[in-house]
């Protein structure tokens, strides 16, 4: 397994949130690892707890009990700032509500994880794997547009862009294609696992579409907490 990269281990993991004095436990014991260059797509019905893996597996978040680890290193154990380096450098996060800045152009948000990134290489070659990636997604003559001047697609190809930036070795994808229409979210689902395909990277997607199903490689369903 040496060049295997981006290796994703949770290990009894657990979540749980106090309410109220009440504790509701969201991910129960959740012992699982997610290859490299591997396509899962994340299945469940609303408050099963898919974000909260995501956010786990992203280091946003911590479990209550058990380890998350990417490649053998734990991300349960870095402190707060070692946890906030590992997000810049390894991961890339696509929301549901694409997170753009306003106030930044096209270029500006996908050059922003390039420019919070401390690997060296990322950072030279940021700028032309920027355009690149913009090229990607069929944006290269609107690097310069601010983000209310696009439509839905297209701030969620932007949002694709800027989460392949900094190269990372895991990508994680919350209903990317929830607000886009039907043609839409194909074009953009297609994308996005032709792009984490070609870099060998993993993509970790959370879904309510059956269809995204069929080019997944693994689907996982969550359910009580566990996944089956
Ligand atoms: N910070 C928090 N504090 C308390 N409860 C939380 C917190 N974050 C999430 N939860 C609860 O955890 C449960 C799972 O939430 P989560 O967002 O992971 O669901 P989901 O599967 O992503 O749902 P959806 O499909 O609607 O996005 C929900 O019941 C939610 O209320
Ligand atoms: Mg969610």
């Amino acid at each position: 397994m040496s060049d295997c990269i981006g290796l994703i281990t949770l290990d009894h993991v657990t979540k749980a949130y106090e309410e109220g004095g009440i504790t509701r436990t969201i991910l129960r014991d959740v012992s699982i690892e997610f290859g490299c260059g591997e396509f899962v797509v994340l299945l469940g019905k609303s408050g099963s707890g898919k974000s909260t893996l995501l956010n786990l597996i992203g280091g946003i978040d911590a479990p209550t009990s058990g380890d998350v680890r990417i490649d053998g290193c734990s991300i349960t154990r870095m402190s707060d700032k070692e946890r906030t380096l590992y997000r810049r450098n390894h991961i890339g996060f696509i929301f549901q509500a694409f997170n753009l800045i306003p106030t930044l152009s096209v270029m500006e948000n996908v050059l922003l994880p390039v420019e919070l990134s401390s690997n060296e290489r990322v950072q030279r070659d940021g700028k032309a794997r920027a355009r690149d990636l913009l090229e990607k997604v069929g944006l290269r003559t609107r690097l310069d547009t601010f983000p209310d001047r696009l439509s839905g697609g297209e701030q969620q190809r932007v949002a694709i862009a800027r989460a392949l930036a900094n190269d990372p070795l895991v990508v994680l994808a919350d209903e990317p294609t929830g607000n886009l229409d039907a043609e839409t979210g194909r074009v953009v689902l297609n994308l996005l696992d032709t792009l984490t395909r070609q870099a060998g990277r993993n993509l970790v997607m959370v879904t309510h579409s059956e269809e995204v199903i069929g080019i997944a490689d693994r689907v996982l369903r969550l359910k009580d907490g566990q996944l089956v």
